[in-house]
């Protein structure tokens, strides 16, 4: 709703201040804006009753969450109805009724499985210690290795992000992101849903393509965006020198990720952990990549609120064993960025710098063919750079403008044509169960 229409909705609230279901309106437009104070103002002096429809009544408990009333929210959360549950749920979190909170997302979850929310259920759950010797019904994992890394180091190679990245961050991809919110996001968050539906969960998924293209970044957005904690583990990291070393670590993080749900583990470059033999510098141990299996298929039979992502630029490097059913049996090709994502990308990488007041984004996406997105911020900062230049010449604050762009542009080289040419030799050759089709379709829609 747009400010001009929200202000002739109060205007008319003021003229007819007992108008509940405009006065309903009215709330829900500033819960839309992010206002929840000016939202549970307009509640002053109604009770539940004065609301009679339930779903008036949740949204007014919703807003009083949002604003610190929890007790009253209670009071208006008082139905028998799976939303209404959770909005209890919610509100005894708060109160620090935890047992009564835990009670209540139950029943809801039990009458719609789609009202899940894992981030709550952790909440709740958080402070019921674990059983010792750890995870309840969980499938034992053998730890291969004599187990003393320490505490400090895999803090530092799981430390959770300091600032949620969103899809928003993330430019193109559109039709990624999409086929992520349906089959990553949604049985992630939902997961009683889809096993009622008998519909398989668990596994995880390998993202592959060339590099600088947003794998990972898509994969910290991901978390973002289900509101999970971001582990992202480069493989180099894990292996140790010291033989057996690694095997801990690795054990190590993926307990890390399971005591912090609802998480997102990201493997980047995951080919040096799984190569095939003759990609290999050196052998990596293969003690370490049956850990990392065994890991993963314990992961398959009960994944409990834990999603695992792996990227890697050499797909054809990655050791089969990697894609059976329960590993990383889902592959996602991250292309080049187009000509509008391009744009897009660039408005991304430019916002918050000091800019001329019309920039043409689209002439450098026009001219930008074969660039990554890791170019298109090459391209920026360079330009960055000539802007700083020129300010300290000219004594005063020089904007990037179009003609900066252009200087920068210059010096920055796409980067993402060879990774394309070594792919189609891949996908024509050795494209086993059509793993690269997605690749091919690129090709034949931009390749010459
Ligand atoms: N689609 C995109 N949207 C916005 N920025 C991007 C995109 N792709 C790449 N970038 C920029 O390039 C950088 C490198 O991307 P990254 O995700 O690390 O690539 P990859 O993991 O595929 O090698 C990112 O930090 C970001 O600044
Ligand atoms: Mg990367």
């Amino acid at each position: 709703m747009d400010d001009a229409t929200l202000k002739s909705l109060k205007d008319a609230l003021g003229a007819s201040p007992d108008n509940t279901a405009l006065k309903m309106i009215v709330l829900r437009a500033f819960m839309d804006r992010g206002q929840p104070g000016e939202a549970v103002a307009l509640l002053d002096g109604l009770g539940p009753d004065d609301l009679p429809n339930d779903d008036d009544r949740n949204a007014a408990a919703r807003a009083l969450i949002a604003a610190g009333g929890a007790e009253t929210a209670l009071d208006f959360a008082s139905v028998e109805t799976p939303e209404s549950l959770m909005l209890r749920a919610r509100a005894l979190l708060d109160l620090g009724r935890e047992p009564e909170g835990r009670e209540a997302y139950a029943r809801a979850v039990s009458m719609n499985a789609a009202v899940e929310d894992l981030s709550l259920k952790a909440r709740l759950f958080a402070r019921e210690a674990e059983p010792a010797g750890g995870g309840g019904d969980r499938p034992k994992l053998r730890v291969i290795s004599n187990d003393n890394t320490d505490e400090e180091e895999v803090h530092r190679l799981t430390a959770p992000e300091a600032e949620p990245v969103t899809f928003a961050d993330v430019g193109g991809l559109a039709a990624v992101k999409d086929q992520i919110r349906k089959k990553i996001i949604l049985p992630f968050e939902k997961p009683a849903l889809f096993e009622k539906f008998r519909k398989r969960i668990g596994g995880g998924i390998l993202l592959y393509g060339p590099p600088g293209c947003g794998k990972t970044l898509l994969a910290r957005a991901t978390a973002g965006e289900c509101g999970a904690q971001f582990f992202n583990v480069a493989i180099a990291d894990v292996l140790d020198m010291y033989i057996g070393e690694s095997e801990g670590k690795l054990h190590a993080i993926f307990e890390a990720a399971r005591s912090h749900t609802p998480a997102v583990l990201f493997f980047d470059e995951i080919e040096a952990l799984g190569g095939k033999r003759q990609h290999h510098r050196e052998a990596t141990s293969a003690k370490l990549v049956s850990q990392f299996l065994a890991e993963m298929d314990g992961f398959a039979k009960n994944n409990s609120g834990v999603l695992v992502l792996g990227a890697t630029n050499v797909p054809w490097a990655v050791d089969p064993a990697f894609r059976r059913p329960g590993r990383f049996d889902r592959v996602q090709f991250i292309p080049p960025p187009d000509r509008p994502a391009r744009a897009e990308i660039l408005g991304i990488l430019l916002r918050g710098r000091p800019l001329a007041a019309s920039i043409d984004a689209d002439w450098i996406a026009g001219h930008t063919s074969g660039f990554s997105g890791a170019d298109l911020e090459n391209i920026v900062e360079t330009a960055a750079d000539l802007a700083i230049e020129a300010s300290l010449e000219a004594g005063d604050e020089v904007p990037i403008d179009d003609a900066i762009l252009k200087r920068a542009l210059k010096e920055v080289k796409p980067t993402t044509l060879e990774w394309l040419t070594t792919a189609r030799n891949y996908a024509r050759y050795a494209n086993e169960g059509g793993q690269y089709d997605d690749v091919l379709d690129f090709l034949a829609k931009h390749g010459k």
